[in-house]
């Protein structure tokens, strides 16, 4: 029987693990203070100020997420060829890939890529997608509730009673705004709370996928995920289908 040589490839460049490891680590932070958020009064957290500054934290732990994010979508014009869009957007094929790949998998020896595989690409675009409404829906709670960047200060100018300064105004406290502007904000606030809360459910169990799926890739020898976000290379058997760099 005749073995498939491997071959050891370059794939994500420097930045794209920065981002990786970077998003990686603040959404475990964001997941673990978020439910933190919401499981307060189980965990006897009923002090208001102890209920803002986990706001707090968790609002600058969400900085550094949008920041990782923007950046990331900055670097897939200049990055290496799998840093770039082609790699996270769909081509004009990608029906067509999609369903010979699958095929290829089903017939048991599944087609070998470097980047990602059309299934892969798939699921890292519905993640994407999901983190940047985290992202948008989290910088707008963070302007209603707590009045932080980039929203704070319009929501605050809104919901300030006629001749107070809107910088004087304070989470949870009610003395200086208007109530109806108030109901008006919460109003708007709460759907999208909603979407933040349902949407973090959801990235909780994609995300626990994700990494199902890559221990088992590590473990099974075959191409060793982990390690390729982590130097950059991954070791393929046999040819694969987006060619070398
Ligand atoms: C993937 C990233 C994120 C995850 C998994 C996540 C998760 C959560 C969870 C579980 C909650 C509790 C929901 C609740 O109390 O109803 C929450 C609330 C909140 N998040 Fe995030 N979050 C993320 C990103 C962000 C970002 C980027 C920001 C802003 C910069 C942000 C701002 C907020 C705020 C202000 C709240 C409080 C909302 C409220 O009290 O209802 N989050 N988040």
């Amino acid at each position: 029987m005749s073995e498939l040589s491997v071959k050891e490839y370059k794939v994500w460049d420097l930045p794209t693990r920065l981002f990786h490891w970077i998003n990686f680590f603040s959404i475990l932070l964001l997941m673990f203070v978020g439910l933190v958020m919401l499981y307060k009064d189980a965990l006897g957290i009923q002090n208001v100020e102890a209920k803002i500054a986990l706001k707090q934290l968790h609002v600058i732990i969400g900085y550094i997420f949008t920041i990782n994010l923007a950046w990331r979508a900055i670097w897939a014009f200049f990055g290496n060829k799998h840093a770039r869009w082609t790699e996270i957007l769909p081509g004009k094929n990608y029906l067509v890939e999609l369903k010979s790949y699958l095929r290829s998998v089903k017939s048991g020896s599944p087609k070998q890529f470097i980047g990602h595989n059309p299934a892969g690409k798939f699921s890292v675009m519905v993640i994407y997608l999901v983190l940047v409404i985290m992202a948008v829906t989290g910088l707008i709670r963070a302007g209603t509730d707590i009045y932080f960047p980039p929203f704070g200060t319009i929501a605050a100018e809104y919901v300030a009673k006629d001749g107070v300064d809107p910088a004087s105004i304070l989470p949870y406290d009610k003395t200086n705004v208007n109530p109806e502007k108030y109901q008006t904000l919460s109003a708007f606030k709460r759907p999208i709370g909603i979407i933040h809360l349902y949407l973090s459910y959801f990235l909780m169990l994609i995300a626990l996928l994700h990494i199902a799926a890559v221990v088992k890739a590590e473990l099974s020898g075959s191409h060793g995920l982990v390690s390729a976000m982590l130097s950059g290379r991954k070791r393929i058997a046999g040819t694969p289908e987006d060619g070398d760099l």
